[in-house]
């Protein structure tokens, strides 16, 4: 969370800094502030309340310039959204930072700076690491060893980014646990959270690894690893397609990356889906034999990527005859928990920095796994470093907070994982066939399915005035169902709770009334006479029913149930045929609603803090 860029040039880097910010807005846009040094050694700072826009007015009302700068959108921890928790954070006018994390042991740190005279004008975290610095400045005279003595007393996770007024040829960065990549240009070079920030002035770049810390200048960059010793970190080309600065016309990048789900899907599937099947190498280098030896998954993620893993349990126990457990990133890596024998870990992650997720990969590799696996969106992401096998997901850069074409790219590459498993566990032919013929026909499928938009948008009106919904499926529609729940909330901010409708008469069925909409997503497979059951359940009780039903399904409209007829597929992509509707209902809710539906309130893209 919070996006971080910097830049140490001969010209004036506001601009660069400032198109950084925008593309990075997505991962916190509570405040943001700019500092610059320029070439006479002096140190200015603007900052405001919201997002980059309201800085980058700022900045041309009353314009500062600088060839070294560092800048941050905010996504708020420790401190109010105020202007003086915006960061950078400075110490005494000489010392600037900005900061992605979380400084856990901050407290401390602060009641022993404040005894050493150093005075506090913000409630957050980073303002501690400016004053730790200058503190370790003041007995070393040097900024880099400054930068190496305090990043020893910190707890937590940092990125961060400093420069001192008093030595203006160089930044000093550290990383713990929050990523860092900095972008290498001619007679410059730049720094940022995010490789996206930096493609309009660089394609080349160097991913800082966990502990180091790295002196960069305008022509060089120097990396310590984090004992200090010298290390060469690697250049890489970043040959990322997606420029996300474009919304391709459409209104949101949401509705862009709803829209590009046949195309991101077609790209994942290409060159990986064969006539007969798969080859296990798509997971990586020797993941055959790695693959050949698992009996059990454990799968952990959080918010929408957990809801790819619950989909996905179904699949890997019903097809590929692997026993299969999912959980919460954050609640796995705070418990004990018992690894069956030849297990592989999987993990999955739009963004591959989710702090839980991450957490709880490096604790089980620690537990004796046989093997661990990452279904990630992002090359390169400490998540894919981290893990012996990795399927990289196609979807290109997903800048909408809501996740939507990176689930159903996870849920694709979730059933090549269920081909590649189930052919050293017995997987029938007859299965096996049919993940094929479904996967061949899922693109064209969901471009079918996006052809419900206009009945979708009517639906949507109906919403608008609702304050809560419950959504159900059954089987493995019923993580759909949660994936549907957790869209509508999130942009939206109408409550939605999602249940396996079999659960309904155990408690939840107390809330039905006519101002209860009741969403169901009814494909036509083995479980649609139960779920006809549940339907009828909630009309006798007056609750308004919005039907996604397979039309051989036979539900009909009538005045409590609208029904939404969606193309017929096979029942192995059926999860992720049913999303596309969800979603389109979610985005043209809160379109009407007015709400930010790209960047939602109090929420970021990229929990990189726990
Ligand atoms: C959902 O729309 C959210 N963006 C969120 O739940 C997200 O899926 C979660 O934070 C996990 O992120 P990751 O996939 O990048 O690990």
């Amino acid at each position: 969370m919070c996006g971080i860029v910097g830049a140490i040039a001969e010209r004036n880097v506001v601009p660069i800094l400032l198109e950084g910010l925008r593309r990075l807005e997505y991962r916190g846009y509570d405040s943001a502030g700019v500092a610059l040094l320029d070439g006479q050694g002096n140190l200015q700072r603007t900052r405001r309340i919201g997002k980059v826009k309201e800085l980058a007015d700022a900045l041309q009302d009353n314009p500062i310039k600088g060839v070294t700068g560092i800048a941050h959108t905010r996504w708020a921890t420790h401190g109010g959204v105020t202007e003086a928790n915006a960061h950078p954070h400075f110490s005494s006018e000489r010392i600037a930072v900005v900061h992605n994390g979380i400084i856990e042991n901050y407290e401390s740190l602060r009641t022993d700076l404040t005894t050493k005279g150093y005075g506090f004008t913000s409630d957050t975290d980073t303002e501690t690491i400016a004053h730790q610095v200058h503190f370790e400045l003041d007995n070393c005279d040097d900024l880099l060893t400054a930068v190496q003595n305090a990043v020893k007393k910190f707890h937590g996770a940092y990125g961060t980014v400093i420069l001192d007024k008093n030595d203006p040829d160089r930044v000093i960065v550290a990383r713990s646990g929050s990523p860092l990549v900095i972008g290498l240009g001619l007679g410059e070079n730049f720094i940022a959270s995010d490789q996206m920030a930096l493609f309009p002035v660089t394609r080349r770049f160097m991913f800082l690894e966990e502990g180091d810390v790295a002196e960069i200048t305008r022509t060089s960059i120097k990396v310590f690893d984090s004992a200090g010793l010298p290390v060469e970190r690697e250049v890489k080309e970043s040959n990322l397609e997606h420029d996300a600065g474009d919304k391709a016309g459409y209104r949101h990048y949401m509705l862009k990356e709803i829209h590009e789900q046949p195309t991101v899907i077609r790209n994942t599937l290409s060159g990986r889906l064969q006539d007969n099947g798969i080859s296990a190498n798509i997971f990586g280098h020797g993941a055959d034999e790695l693959l050949a030896k698992i009996k059990h998954v454990q799968i952990i993620a959080c918010g929408t990527s957990y809801h790819s893993g619950m989909t996905a349990r179904y699949w890997l126990e019903q097809y590929a005859n692997v026993s299969c457990n999912v959980e919460i990133a954050s609640e796995f890596r705070y418990r004990k928990s018992y690894v069956h024998p030849n297990s592989l870990i999987v993990t999955i992650s739009q963004s591959g920095e989710t702090a839980d997720t991450l957490a709880a990969l490096r604790l089980a590799k620690e537990q004796g796994y046989a093997a661990s696996l990452t279904i990630c969106n992002v090359p390169g992401s400490s998540l894919v470093r981290e893990s012996d096998l990795a399927f990289m997901t196609l979807a290109g850069a997903e800048i909408g907070v809501a996740s939507t074409k990176a689930f159903t790219t996870q849920l694709t590459g979730f059933l090549m994982l269920t081909m590649a498993l189930g052919k050293h566990n017995n997987m029938s032919q007859d299965d096996h066939q049919h993940i094929i013929k479904a996967l061949h026909s899922l693109p064209a499928k969901l471009e079918e399915t996006l052809q419900l938009t206009d009945g979708i948008k009517a639906l949507a009106e109906e919403f608008a005035d609702m304050h809560h919904s419950l959504f159900l499926g059954r089987g493995d529609q019923y993580p759909i169902a949660m994936e549907g729940a957790l869209k509508l909330k999130e942009i939206s901010y109408i409550h939605a709770e999602a249940y396996a409708s079999g659960e309904l008469k155990h408690g939840p069925l107390a809330l039905i009334d006519d101002e209860m909409p009741v969403i169901v997503v009814a494909p036509n497979n083995e479980l649609l006479e139960k779920l006809k059951s549940n339907v009828e359940e909630v009309r006798a009780r007056g609750g308004i029913m919005y039907v996604f039903a397979d039309k051989e399904a036979n539900f009909k409209s009538d005045e409590t149930m609208r029904v939404i007829n969606v193309p017929h597929c096979e029942s192995a992509i059926a999860p992720i045929v049913y999303t596309l509707p969800l979603q389109l209902l979610s985005y043209y809710v809160a379109v009407i609603k007015g709400t930010d539906v790209d960047q939602p309130r109090n929420l970021a893209k990229s929990v990189t803090v726990e």
